[in-house]
């Protein structure tokens, strides 16, 4: 390499970081500035809801009873509850110092206050703070949403792995591709249509890349194949894959017109498990579920119930 390219190399190289850093400060901003939503997000009705269960049903049926569990970008710690009655053992981390105040608030207001010690500030891409292999299994039910660059998100998926035990499992969320476009159409609002006016839709498509200013943050679209290729680099491998709403998907305003009593919206959870899994459901998904074991499992297989059909492209 000359030393001039090595000069331009370097330029990029810093030129990116300053980028990398100003995305995760834009994330941080957000985040802190809509934590009053975020703070009762998914139990805002009863669509939100299916979100938090099918979520929760996916971590019980995959993660053994009594495990350390890590929540990178726990957000404001709606599982530290649920997941802490169920037996498990939850820590949280999160980028945005609002919602790790909030998260231990309401650990310490639920009479978790052992649970409220164990919520820290942190970036997934540097969880430095915790030892190699101190968790039985981790969820990561945000940072891929956000995360631009191909380096940043394997830096965070080989931290996610570093702290996990080998052979633990780790929960994972990432947004589709079509993703945006989907959420804007429902939204129909000025605002949202302005938004799909002005969105360059081929580029989107090609880098998966949405960084509209003033519309929610600096937001990843997967492309399933390449995450599924970047789990095998990682040495993880995916045990199931799921849509977390099934063919509920930005369906909002008529499921909760429909589902106004525990009744219905039970009847409603146990379809959308049952048909979660279909590729075409996962392909057009509000939010993707992907379940891996870390290397040097001595666990062979699923667990009875899951199944990983999720192999399709999701663009
Ligand atoms: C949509 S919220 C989800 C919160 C929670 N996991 C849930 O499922 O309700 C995304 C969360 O990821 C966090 N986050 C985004 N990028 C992160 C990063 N690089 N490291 C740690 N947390 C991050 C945000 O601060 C936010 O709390």
């Amino acid at each position: 390499m000359t030393h001039k390219a090595r000069s331009s190399g370097k330029g990029a190289r810093e030129r990116s970081l300053g980028s990398a850093a100003a995305s995760i400060a834009r994330i941080r901003h957000y985040y802190n500035a809509t934590i009053a939503h975020e703070a009762q997000r998914l139990e805002e009705n009863a669509y939100r809801r299916l979100e938090h269960d099918m979520t929760m049903r996916t971590i019980v049926r995959h993660v053994p009873g009594g495990a350390r569990i890590l929540d990178v970008g726990g957000g404001p710690g709606t599982y530290l509850e649920p997941l802490a009655r169920g037996g498990f053992d939850p820590w949280l981390c999160d980028l945005s110092d609002a919602n790790v105040r909030v998260a231990r608030e309401r650990a310490t207001a639920l009479g978790l206050s052992d649970v409220a010690q164990r919520v820290r500030q942190s970036d997934a891409t540097t969880l430095t703070q915790y030892a190699r292999a101190s968790f039985d299994a981790a969820l990561a039910l945000g940072p891929f949403y956000h995360l631009l660059e191909d380096t940043a998100r394997r830096r965070a998926l080989s931290e996610i792995v570093r702290v996990v035990k080998p052979g633990g499992t780790i929960v994972l969320a990432v947004l589709p591709r079509l993703h945006p476009l989907r959420y804007l159409l429902r939204e129909a609002t000025a605002e949202a249509f302005g938004v799909l006016d002005v969105l360059d839709w081929d580029a989107l498509l090609a880098t998966g890349r949405f960084e509209h200013v003033g519309f929610f943050t600096d937001t990843y679209l997967t492309d399933l194949a390449e995450f599924r290729a970047t789990l095998r680099r990682a040495r993880c491998r995916v045990v199931d894959t799921l849509s977390a709403e099934s063919f509920c998907a930005f369906m909002d305003v008529p499921l909760c017109e429909w589902a106004t009593s525990d009744e219905k919206y039970a009847k409603l959870l146990d379809l959308v498990d049952k048909t979660a899994r279909c590729p075409e459901q996962i392909a057009s998904a509000e939010h993707v579920l992907v379940v891996v074991r870390t290397h040097g499992s001595r666990r062979r297989g699923p667990p009875r119930g899951a199944r990983d059909v999720g192999t399709a492209r999701v663009r």
